[in-house]
């Protein structure tokens, strides 16, 4: 099972061309502006985020558990139960600012660190 798994992952990060683990790193300079419009039209619909002013309730409130930037970028890419994932989607780049963006804003958000 563990081969298996193992099998599916590095299938998915070729097809996706992205690592299983992302290990993205805090982009130098982060496009924040960029993340914001690209959070209101992609995950806001989702997510309820004080900041961006979205208010959606499919997802959780993104205030509510603790994150980092590295967390965020992997469930932006891979998705998750109920979560579409982004990594065929959007390029990393952007992926990495939508993050940044969601750290800066979330007060629950640990620091930059991945
Ligand atoms: C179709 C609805 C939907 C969209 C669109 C969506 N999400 Fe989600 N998201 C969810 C759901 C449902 C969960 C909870 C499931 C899970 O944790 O795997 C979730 C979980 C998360 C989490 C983990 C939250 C936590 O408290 O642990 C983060 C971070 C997140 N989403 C960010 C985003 C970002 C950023 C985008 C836009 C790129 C986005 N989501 C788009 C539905 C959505």
């Amino acid at each position: 099972v563990v081969v298996l798994g193992l099998a599916a992952l590095v299938t998915l990060a070729a097809l996706s061309a992205i690592p299983a683990s992302t290990g993205a790193a805090y982009p130098r300079r982060a496009n924040l502006t960029q993340g914001k419009l690209y959070f209101v039209g992609a995950c806001g619909g989702c997510h309820t985020l004080r900041a961006a002013g979205t208010h959606g309730t499919r997802g959780p409130n993104l205030a509510e558990e603790p994150k980092t930037f590295g967390s965020i970028v992997e469930q932006i890419t891979y998705g998750g139960e109920g979560m579409p994932s982004f990594g065929t989607s959007l390029p990393t780049k952007l992926i990495a600012n939508i993050a940044a963006y969601v750290v800066k804003t979330t007060p629950t958000s640990g620091v930059r660190d991945d």
